[in-house]
């Protein structure tokens, strides 16, 4: 078995919008979530985040599963309509006092905590003032990480500005998530705006003399084509440049491609840019997190894209570089000199076949294990080669709220019962922790 570097982080992560529940406990503020959720047909199943896992009542069994499988890092966020229910002003010291528990519960245990700010739940308030289209969400998001490191910076080794800031377009351009608008101008002044937020952050974060490190997530789904035609190279062109690039060449490059200035010009789509934007999103960090799953297979021909794995989320073929050729790449593209923690990998399974798969109480999710015995020699590989990677994080510790497909997809360790919060160890948590064990 490969022997781990000394301090390699390995864990487990989650998002307070998909654990916590307790939406209305305590003085937290509404978030975009919540208000989504209510909307007809948004979610499938109609399932809301309202109870969720209950973590904000049950940290104390998540803690001791987290003890159990041995991990020394928990990537967990800070929801921001929990400390400031209106977005801005009034901390709500109930919700303070909640972090402060878990975050001291953490470091007892000797589990580094790697805290998110931003995991896609806005406080409603906010966005009745226009959201991330608003510019004033640069001030928003930096008085709200302002207080954070002024509560914890003392604290928390690891800060995340935002995770993954396509949710933003998404949730904007698309209309999948919150806040549910359709509309590709605003997804790309949405994103932009993140980004600057983003940064903005960063600059207080070094002005509040906080202890720890500070990095933004961005996910990559690098896009391969499924045939040599032309058309499908072009594809594949647009949508890396429209997808990950967006994000990457921003943070990583201080800059938008030609390309994709040009498509945004063409499609009159392209979103206004402050004269100090640019700088702002390109503040250095101290790490970057890659969240990564699988690669996309595309094709301007629809038949080849499904033969060829299709849709990467509702298919098992998973491609088995995955980890290696997206690190060797945003390495290679970005000349990238700080540390890299793989922030997300897991296995999604649909939460009827992981019911199938349970026996005696313990569901058999040996695709997961699979999936994961690839992913794990993947991050062994690129140790091996001398790669700065620091840590990995499990996506995720349980079945959660996952977003759009409610409670109908599971990416967890351990199977949640939503009818009654108990959590169980799949096949799975098993593995994960006797690999830990080993690696050591
Ligand atoms: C990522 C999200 C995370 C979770 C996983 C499955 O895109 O960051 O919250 O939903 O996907």
């Amino acid at each position: 078995m490969y022997k781990y570097p000394q301090g390699f982080l390995f864990g487990v992560a989650t998002a307070a919008a998909q654990i916590e529940g307790g939406a209305y406990d305590d003085g937290r503020g509404e978030s975009i979530w919540d208000a989504f959720a209510r909307q007809e047909g948004k979610i499938r199943g109609g399932d809301t985040p309202s109870v969720a896992c209950d973590s904000y009542h049950r940290f104390d069994e998540d803690l001791a599963n987290l003890k159990a499988l041995g991990v020394n890092s928990y990537r967990l966020s800070i929801a921001w309509p929990r400390v400031l229910p209106q977005g801005t002003g009034q901390l709500n010291q109930k919700g303070l006092d909640y972090y402060k528990g878990v975050f001291d519960k953490l470091l007892q245990a000797n589990i580094a905590p790697n805290v998110t700010l931003y995991h896609w739940d806005l406080p409603q308030a906010l966005e009745e003032k226009g959201g991330w289209l608003n510019r004033d969400c640069i001030k928003w998001f930096s008085e709200y990480a302002d207080a954070m490191f002024h509560a914890f910076g003392g604290i928390v080794p690891y800060w995340v500005t935002i995770n993954e800031p396509i949710a933003v377009y998404v949730g904007y351009g698309l209309g999948f998530f919150a806040p549910g608008y359709s509309d590709k101008l605003k997804g790309n002044q949405a994103r932009h705006n993140v980004l600057t937020a983003h940064g903005a952050a960063v600059d207080v974060f070094r002005a509040s003399g906080a202890q720890g490190k500070i990095g933004i997530v961005i996910d990559i789904w690098k896009r391969h084509p499924a045939t040599a035609s032309p058309e499908d190279a072009a594809l594949v062109l647009d949508e890396d440049e429209d997808n990950w690039k967006f994000y990457c060449d921003r943070v990583f490059a201080g800059r938008y491609s030609d390309y994709l200035l040009a498509k945004l010009g063409r499609e009159g789509t392209l979103m206004e840019i402050g004269p100090d934007d640019m700088r702002l999103g390109a503040a250095p960090l101290d790490f970057y997190g890659m969240n990564i799953y699988n690669r996309v297979v595309v094709s301007a021909n629809k038949e080849a894209a499904r033969a060829a794995g299709g849709n990467p989320l509702a298919s098992p073929a998973v491609y088995e570089h995955t980890i290696t050729d997206a690190v060797h790449l945003v390495k290679s593209l970005y000349n990238l000199r700080i540390p890299i923690y793989i922030t997300e990998n897991g296995f999604y399974g649909r939460a009827d076949d992981e019911m199938r798969k349970m026996k005696d109480g313990v569901v058999q999710d040996d695709d997961r294990i699979a999936y994961l015995t690839t992913m794990l020699a993947n991050v062994e590989q690129l140790l091996q080669e001398g790669i700065d990677l620091r840590g990995y994080y499990l996506w995720s510790l349980m079945d959660n709220f996952e977003w759009s497909a409610g409670y109908s997809l599971c990416l967890g360790l351990l199977h949640t019962d939503f009818a009654t919060l108990a959590r169980s160890w799949k096949k799975s948590a098993y593995w994960y922790r006797d690999y830990i064990r080993s690696a050591r």
